[in-house]
């Protein structure tokens, strides 16, 4: 590829992984992501169509992106999903398409994602008790998403669970989220919460991912293994004698922002370079123009004006001014 077109950042990072969020809406409502009644809906016209979608995702892989994980929202709720993806994995250059989805419905969609070239799921899944479960997601069934995950794994799905640990919720559990891993080939990750929420008392929420590690330490014995390429921010280890791999992911303690690759484009067409950031580019105006060069100026200004880290930290008094629904996590 022509080395002038990649999308190369002021920090000098090369960016090559695109989140594209399909809809704003969900079939669960989770606490730590949604209010009880949900988002206010973007209007029907304003969400991307699919083939605008397309037209973006063919652009973004022209200049270097070459992983592009589908979120939400819950992508699986929106009509034509697998068609779409179908198309998606037929652009040359894309490496690796996967999906993030909170499991409702893959029992009867599993065979179809496969088929259609989804290569990877992340499933969310934070309580394996169903009342706590049906506390934090407010309408999710347990019974359900884990039969999601069992018709993924018979379709042949590599799997990671995505665990948002919260004080007093499900810390818990975390000893039998690293169980996951032991029979099974499971990637499990553990999420630091993050105050996207209208809530005064965040802090009591976090456990921080040295927490995590610590209180697992006390049930297993654990070493790091080095994951590498676009593997994404997870620090990752194996219990002794594990198929799979437990991991902690820490956007508020961690600072991975020096490693970042990714930009993410929300489902109504906005582009933001970082997930604390207020700055976004709305595409939707030079999508309708097709335009190929208007499209790529937009991405680059967009990767440029990236910045170097975000401010948010366990201490922060703010939180982050959205709902992460609409910008799919
Ligand atoms: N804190 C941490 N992770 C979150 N996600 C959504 N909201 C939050 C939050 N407040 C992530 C979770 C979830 C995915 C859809 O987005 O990993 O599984
Ligand atoms: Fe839906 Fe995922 Fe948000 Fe839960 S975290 S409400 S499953 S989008």
């Amino acid at each position: 590829m022509d080395e002038t077109v990649k999308l190369i950042d002021n920090q000098g990072r090369r960016i090559n992984y695109l989140r594209l969020s399909v809809t704003d809406l969900c079939n669960m409502r989770c606490c730590y992501c949604m209010p009880e009644s949900g988002v206010a809906k973007i209007g029907h016209r304003d969400v991307l169509s699919y083939e605008q979608m397309l037209t973006l995702a063919r652009h973004a892989v022209a200049m270097g992106i070459e992983k592009v994980r589908i979120t939400g929202g819950e992508p699986l709720v929106r009509k034509g999903i697998v068609g779409f993806l179908g198309e998606l994995a037929r652009i040359p250059g894309l490496h690796q398409l996967v999906l993030t989805t909170n499991g409702l419905l893959l029992e009867q969609m599993a065979t179809d994602l496969r088929r259609a070239g989804v290569q990877r799921l992340n499933i969310s899944l934070d309580s394996l008790q169903p009342e706590v479960f049906s506390r934090i997601t407010r309408r999710g069934d347990l019974k359900q998403v884990l039969s999601g995950i069992a018709a993924a794994e018979k379709a042949g799905f590599p799997i990671k669970i995505n665990m948002v640990v919260m004080r007093g919720v499900n810390d818990s559990e975390l000893a039998d989220f690293a169980a996951l891993s032991l029979e099974k080939s499971y990637a499990v990750r553990f999420i630091e919460y993050m105050p996207v929420i209208k809530d005064d008392n965040w802090q009591s929420l976090v456990l921080s991912g040295e927490e995590i590690l610590n209180s697992l330490a006390r049930h297993y014995s654990f070493t790091q293994v080095v994951s590498g390429g676009l593997s994404g921010p997870a620090r990752e280890f194996k219990i002794a004698g594990a198929c799979g791999t437990i991991g902690v992911i820490t956007p508020l303690t961690g600072h991975f922002c020096q490693d970042c690759n990714r930009v993410r484009i929300s489902a109504s067409g906005k582009v933001r370079s970082c997930l604390f950031s207020d700055e976004e580019f709305d595409l939707k105006p030079v999508l309708a123009t097709g335009d190929l060069a208007s499209i790529q100026a937009v991405l680059r200004n967009l990767v440029m004006s990236k910045p170097a880290s975000h401010g948010m930290t366990q201490t922060s008094s703010s939180h982050a001014p959205f709902a992460m629904s609409q910008i799919g996590g």
